[in-house]
């Protein structure tokens, strides 16, 4: 049998297959179509200090090879989360990292502490590359902003902190070298595009909130790009994601030098895709007598 876990720093998972935050609720939702504790780890939906009810619909439009959303974060807040949503994560067995944004360092850091006394957490990912939140910048889109998220949440935790890059950026491998500058200790990547659409016979745009984030396939080729160029500029692990959609998908990532992959949009294609992968990934290694997953991350001929 093939090796297939893999260590994120002092983050260790069974396998390298994530399911993206956002594109799988609190897990519950999926707990009949799929064998939850087969996951290498599960990212919940981003959440936040204080609920928030997210964007007006519609929030999702399919596109050609992808779709937009423009969801808002809509999350019961963080206390709810803890109260309401833990207790079933927790019961699934496998790693539970918790996503978490906010607007400043500090309130960042208000939920790191809170998150850190909690023991069914394992890590927590930064999200700070929502696209659809109407806001005129992203902290992921200035290094000196994402440094002082990073650095605030890694005093206030000693959980291993993810950071979640924007591919909104002219340079993704200076934002990601200002995490890693800060403590970070994964990083994660990419999050989705800025993208829109149109209803032409009213010519209005069809999301409520007229920008969403593109996700999908097609989206793949630029996330590669994206990957390799931050694995090239930094020495922290990284998660790879963006259009994974099957096994030969997440092993492209792995190539070019993904440690560990998560599927998004796929999820909402295939429920159970995610443990699909994990078999795949498993036949792949076997068929070509690769005995430890490790082998292949970055082995990318260039
Ligand atoms: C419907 C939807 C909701 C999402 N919500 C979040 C979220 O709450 N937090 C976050 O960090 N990313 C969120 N994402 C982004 C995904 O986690 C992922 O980074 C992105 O979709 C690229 O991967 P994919 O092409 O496999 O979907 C969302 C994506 C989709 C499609």
């Amino acid at each position: 049998m093939p090796n297939l876990s893999v260590s994120l720093g002092k983050l260790k998972l069974a396998n390298p297959l994530l399911v993206a935050s956002g594109t799988f609720g609190y897990a519950g939702e999926y707990q009949d179509l799929v064998s939850l504790k087969k996951i290498g780890a599960i990212v919940t939906k981003t959440i936040t200090l204080k609920a928030q009810k997210g964007n007006p619909p519609p929030r999702l439009c399919e596109t050609y090879s992808g779709m937009l959303n423009a969801i808002g974060l809509e999350n019961p807040g963080l206390q709810a989360f803890i109260d309401k949503k833990l207790s079933s994560l927790r019961k699934i067995g496998v790693p539970i990292i918790v996503s978490i944004a906010a607007d400043t360092p500090a309130q960042f850091a208000r939920i790191a502490r809170r998150l850190s006394s909690i023991k069914s957490v394992a890590a927590l990912e930064l999200n700070i590359s929502c696209p659809n939140l109407g806001k005129r910048g992203l902290i992921a889109q200035d290094p000196q902003a994402t440094y002082r998220v990073v650095q605030a949440v890694k005093k206030a935790t000693s959980l291993p902190v993810i950071t979640k890059l924007s591919p909104n950026v002219t340079d993704i491998s200076a934002i990601a070298s200002a995490a890693q500058r800060a403590g970070s200790d994964i990083l994660s990547l990419v999050n989705t595009f800025f993208g829109m659409a149109v209803d032409l016979p009213t010519r209005k745009p069809i999301l409520g909130n007229t920008t969403g984030g593109l996700s999908g396939p097609a989206i793949k080729p630029q996330a590669l790009w994206m990957l390799r160029q931050v694995f090239r500029a930094t020495k922290l692990p990284i998660i790879g994601m963006g259009g994974i959609m099957n096994t030969r998908d997440a092993l492209e990532f792995i190539v070019c030098g993904a440690t560990a992959v998560a599927v998004g949009t796929a999820n909402f294609v295939n429920p159970r895709v995610s443990v699909e992968i994990i078999a795949g990934i498993k036949d792949y290694l076997n068929k070509n007598k690769i005995k430890n997953i490790k082998q292949l991350v970055g082995s990318l001929k260039a």
